[in-house]
């Protein structure tokens, strides 16, 4: 029988004969007895296969079962003399698939700095931080699928390759096959876009929102799980150019409504992690963030605290001294003003909202003062913003006078203000920015570690 060894692990001594595959972590050889590590991805924890070399058959094979080889080992398994492990295979017969000269692979035995493992990203799967992640990183998606289907919520494929900039920021990555060094050129001496591929110029995506929203003033709840691009050149632990993000959109809702979904789902979400990855949540707990998983645990089953933007200036402004970036009324909260507010002030997630409008993108519902919007962007200890949402704008008028503002031209929002014009209704969404969740539970410092192939500025390597 073939099984993964996570599955393994778990059983009793049977005389059941057992394949096991995997890679090779550590060998180790005495004149009687060979021990080897295998690894199959499955869990932290390799399974230790021991061979008698007083009566292996093959024992030139073992030359070639080398750290990182691939191998298939075959036996039974056994209780295990050693305080390690429960069980191990007292392994008879072994395949070497792909040997892995020594002196050339790059993942020697020592502990290896993240920032190496960042060099050899093609390789750095196999390692345990990084292989914990990944897992984490799967049942991370699986249960925002769950919690979002159980929930009545459609999940809604919305392009990559968009035409209109979804957060105004001006921060998109073109699309384009104009040949570079011959562009065509408009009498008025711009580019002309009208002979590029789509005929007008295109990007990737920085959100999935407007569309989204489309088809939430048609099946209600919806939710989009997609790539999103931003050309923004932060070179920080929390940002990259490429990553994943779900935006829930829910019509016949308000903000009130989209704080309790987003403090629901996230709840779920990190519950589900404790209940289904605890040695995976454990080995982050002990060696990459102390006690995170029991810090989750209490997220879990703590309410969120709730703040306007208005009151967490007055809560910053007691210790202004202390940032890099001072603040006063209208300023954009930075990662430090943010993490003060987690961290000093209400030692747990927080729920800022209405913020001044002049920070907050073009489609948030204006509050009467006309100063604020309704935003909300939930905050968490160490990482910040990882929620931002809002209720959005579905007044027609409003909404086009603030584009006007913007300077945003709504003739290229035509089908974004239909939403407006035919049967519209308070509706209101966010989006959770899956790779800083995924730092958020895992205590990994660098979000360049929870993605397989960070994209950042001068980085896309593989
Ligand atoms: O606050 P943002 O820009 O909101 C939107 O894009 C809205 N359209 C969402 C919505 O209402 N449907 O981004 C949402 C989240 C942030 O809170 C953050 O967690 C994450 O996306 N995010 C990034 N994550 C990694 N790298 C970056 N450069 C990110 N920019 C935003
Ligand atoms: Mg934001």
């Amino acid at each position: 029988m073939k099984h993964r060894i996570s599955h393994i692990l778990k059983q009793k001594p049977s005389d059941e004969r057992l394949v096991v595959e995997g890679w090779i972590r550590t060998k180790r050889m005495s004149k009687t007895v060979c021990f080897l590590e295998i690894n199959d991805g499955s869990s932290l924890a390799s399974l230790q296969a021991v061979i008698d070399l007083t009566s292996f058959a093959s024992a030139k094979t073992l030359e070639d079962v080398t750290t990182g080889s691939a191998v298939s080992a075959e036996g039974i398994l056994v209780q295990s003399p050693g305080g390690n492990q429960a069980v191990e295979l007292s392994c008879d017969a072994i395949t070497v698939h792909g040997s892995s000269p020594v002196d050339s692979y790059p993942l020697q035995k020592k502990r290896h700095t993240l920032e190496y493992l960042r060099e050899i990203a093609h390789l750095r799967a196999r390692t345990n931080t990084i292989g914990a992640v990944a897992r984490i990183r799967s049942e991370v998606s699986y249960a925002v699928h769950s919690y979002f289907h159980d929930k009545g919520f459609y999940y809604v494929h919305t392009p990559i390759i968009s035409t209109s900039d979804a957060e105004g920021a001006g921060q998109m990555f073109q699309v384009t096959t104009l040949d570079m060094l011959n562009l065509p050129k408009s009498s008025d001496g711009q580019i002309d876009y009208q002979q590029d591929f789509f005929g007008k110029k295109a990007s990737l995506t920085v959100s999935g929102q407007l569309e989204g929203e489309t088809y939430a003033m048609a099946l209600k709840n919806i939710y989009t799980f997609g790539p999103t691009f931003r050309a923004e050149n932060s070179n920080t632990k929390r940002h990259l150019s490429e990553f994943w993000m779900i935006e829930p959109e829910m019509a016949f809702c308000d903000l009130e409504g989209d704080m309790d979904i987003a403090e629901e789902f996230l709840k779920y979400v990190f519950n589900q992690v404790l209940t289904n990855c605890p040695s995976d949540m454990q080995f982050f707990s002990r060696f990459i963030e102390k006690g995170i998983a029991d810090v989750l645990q209490q997220v879990v089953e703590t309410p969120f605290t709730h703040m306007t933007y208005t009151d967490a200036i007055k809560e910053l402004s007691a210790n202004n001294g202390k940032f890099d970036f001072p603040v006063s009324w209208g300023v954009d909260l930075q990662t430090e003003h943010e993490r003060y507010l987690t961290e000093q002030v209400c030692k747990g997630p927080v729920i800022v909202t209405d913020y001044p409008k002049e920070i907050k993108a073009f489609y948030m519902k204006m509050n009467d003062d006309e100063k604020t919007v309704r935003a909300m962007d939930v905050l968490v200890p160490r990482l910040g913003e990882i929620i931002g949402g809002s209720e959005r704008e579905s007044r027609l008028d409003v909404l086009e006078k603030r584009m006007v503002d913007l300077s945003l031209n709504p003739e290229d929002y035509w089908w974004y203000l239909d939403l407006r014009r035919f049967g519209s209704v308070k509706h209101a969404g966010f989006g959770l920015g899956f790779d800083r969740a995924i730092q958020y539970i895992t205590g990994m410092q660098n979000i360049r570690d929870v993605i397989p192939y960070p994209r950042a500025a001068k980085q896309a390597e593989f």
